[in-house]
This record gives C-alpha cells, sequence and structure tokens, in this order.
C-alpha cells in the first residue's frame, strides 16, 4: 500500500496527467482546489475545498497525507502586475506559498516534496516570472527537506495551454504577429513530465536534485506557432514583429479584458532561450528511464 500524495495544484493541466498515473498505481491522493466545479474524479480521489494559502487549510492537508506521504506542488501562474523583483500574485504563488508549505511541512514531520519549477527559474533572471520561481527554487533547495525540483520548458500536450492557445488563434486570424518569434524552446510532453515525476517517488538518488526537463527538439516560438496553426488546420503566415512592437502589442493585450494572451513579462523570459544548456544530459532518458517525445507526437 502507497502512502499518499498531495498533489497542490492538482486540477490544471500537468495535474491531471500525474492524478492518472498515481490513481492508476493505487496512490491514494489528496487535491486541494480552491473551488470545486462539480466535474471532478471521485475515489480513490479525495478532493478539498479551500485555499493553500491559508496556514490551517494547509496544515489540515498535511496531516491527512501523513509523516510518510508525499507532496507535489504544482501551483504556478504566468502573468501578475508589474513589481520588483516581482509582483504579488508571482510572489503569493511562487514564493510565500512555498515557504509555508516548508514550514508546514517541517513542522508536521511530511519529509518528500517534489516541487515543480520552470526551466531558466533564476533568482537574478529577466523576467518577474524567473526571479519568482527562482526564489521558490532557493527556498526549497536551502529546506531540510527531502525534496527533488523540475525545471521543464514548455510543455505540450493534448490540453495544454500554449499549442491551444495559437490554434485557437489561428482559426480566428488570417495572420499571426508575433513577438520574440526567433526565442527557442525545447518542448517537452506533458505524459513525459508525468511520468519523470510519478517515477522519481521511487527513485532515492532523485532526493535533494533538481532535474531540467526537455524534449528531444529546440524550436523557434515561431515553429511552435506554426506547428499550432497546421494542427488548427489553417497554415497562417507568421509575421515577426521587432521588439519594441510587440513591447506594445504585450502592453495592449495586457489592458484588454479576458484571458492574457501575452504578457510583457512573457516577453522577458524569452529574452534568454529556454533551451538545455551546452552539453548537459538528457535526464528523461539517463535518469528516468524515458524516451522524450518530439512535439509531432502530438498530431498521432
Ligand atoms: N505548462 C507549461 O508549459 C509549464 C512549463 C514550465 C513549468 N510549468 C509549471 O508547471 C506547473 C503546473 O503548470 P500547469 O500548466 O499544469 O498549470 P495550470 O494548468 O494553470 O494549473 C495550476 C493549478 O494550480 C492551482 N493554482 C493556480 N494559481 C493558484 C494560486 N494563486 N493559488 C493556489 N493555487 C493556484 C490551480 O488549481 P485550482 O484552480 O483548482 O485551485 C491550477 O489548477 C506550474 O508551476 C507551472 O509554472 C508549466
Amino acid at each position: 500500500m502507497h502512502a499518499p500524495v498531495l498533489l497542490i495544484g492538482g486540477s490544471g493541466f500537468v495535474g491531471r496527467a500525474i492524478t492518472a498515473r498515481l490513481v492508476a498505481q493505487g496512490y491514494p491522493l489528496i487535491i486541494p482546489t480552491r473551488r470545486l466545479t462539480g466535474q471532478e474524479q471521485g475515489p480513490p480521489i479525495r478532493w478539498r475545498e479551500g485555499s493553500v494559502h491559508e496556514p490551517r487549510f494547509l496544515e489540515a492537508l498535511l496531516l491527512e497525507t501523513g509523516a510518510s506521504g508525499t507532496v507535489i506542488n504544482l501551483v504556478g501562474v504566468l502573468h501578475d502586475k508589474p513589481g520588483n523583483p516581482y509582483g504579488p500574485q508571482f510572489k503569493a504563488a511562487h514564493v510565500t506559498l512555498v515557504a509555508q508549505i516548508i514550514q508546514s511541512m517541517q513542522m508536521l514531520g511530511t519529509r518528500r516534496l517534489l516541487h515543480m519549477s520552470a526551466l531558466g527559474a533564476d533568482c537574478a533572471g529577466l523576467s518577474m516570472y524567473q526571479r519568482s520561481k527562482g526564489e521558490g527554487e532557493r527556498l526549497v533547495r536551502t529546506s531540510s527537506l527531502d525534496w527533488t525540483i523540475f525545471r521543464p520548458s514548455v510543455i505540450f500536450g493534448a490540453q495544454d495551454n500554449f499549442i491551444n492557445l495559437f490554434s485557437k488563434l489561428a482559426r480566428r486570424f488570417p495572420f499571426l504577429p508575433l513577438a520574440r518569434a526567433d526565442g527557442r524552446f525545447q518542448p517537452v510532453s506533458v505524459d513525459n513530465v508525468a511520468e519523470a515525476m510519478v517515477r522519481a517517488l521511487a527513485l532515492p538518488q532523485t532526493l535533494r536534485q533538481s532535474y531540467d526537463l526537455v524534449g528531444p527538439e529546440v524550436l523557434t516560438l515561431a515553429q511552435l506557432v506554426r506547428f499550432a496553426a497546421r494542427r488548427a488546420g489553417h497554415d497562417r503566415p507568421i509575421v515577426p514583429l521587432p521588439a519594441w512592437l510587440g513591447s506594445l502589442q504585450a502592453l495592449l493585450f495586457e489592458h484588454l479584458p479576458g484571458p492574457l494572451l501575452m504578457s510583457r513579462d512573457n516577453l522577458d523570459s524569452m529574452r534568454v532561450d529556454n533551451v538545455l544548456p551546452e552539453g548537459a544530459p538528457q535526464v528523461l532518458d539517463t535518469v528516468f528511464g524515458i524516451r522524450p517525445e518530439p512535439l509531432e507526437s502530438l498530431l498521432k
């Protein structure tokens, strides 16, 4: 019988892929959510409605998880108001919450933490996203917990928020104006990411290690968007924007109602290529025994 897993941020895109694997392997799962939708999958998953930012709620979740259980933290946000070194939402989701999770785990004796960060996370990074994710990582690394950190490049999957967003835009618009079109990524499959995290539960050598998770190919943003458009059945022309016009476009997006497409902070993140450093090992393969899937696998 496995010890329980507390999957914080488990209702999202990556969380769903991890949930499917953990349920299949018989792990008791506890998933908190800020709001139940009524569509949640039932037992063996125990859904708990509340805010993980609220210490009493978090502690109740950890008591349910127990000292021998595992915490997986997937909480992440993509946008925030400008701030220095980062805005309040980045601070709450990527820094304060992580500190609270660590403190509560230490207090209640739960030791194992799988923490989701992002490739490029860096306390001195160029964007608020990178700086806040970097600070969250720093807190995890300097804790006394049995941690493992995962740093994926952009994650793709049937229900992702990235390729699907550009597919939607390609359906709607005759051409796609694109800032930082030559920014480079190493897209990694959500199945590969979820599998690596689940396998880490049974691999003691992953304790106190950090893993950059990337796919087998380096693609520019323009190539990713072209793929998304082709997948949507609309091979739209891509119009690369100069940096100043891209910033202006992002500023405009930030002031439009509805879900934010692209912020100036997202563009700042893309000022550095989101790829594996030269000569770094492909850990999906060497550590986790997983063959990295290319983006084209989405078309199957
Ligand atoms: N997707 C990518 O391409 C990618 C790439 C690199 C790294 N990552 C990292 O991977 C993690 C998971 O990404 P994802 O794509 O699965 O994200 P997602 O679909 O947005 O899911 C994140 C989940 O976290 C919870 N959450 C969001 N904001 C929160 C807040 N302020 N306080 C508490 N809970 C909050 C939400 O749960 P409820 O709404 O149910 O409360 C949500 O379901 C994130 O940390 C992200 O930064 C993702």
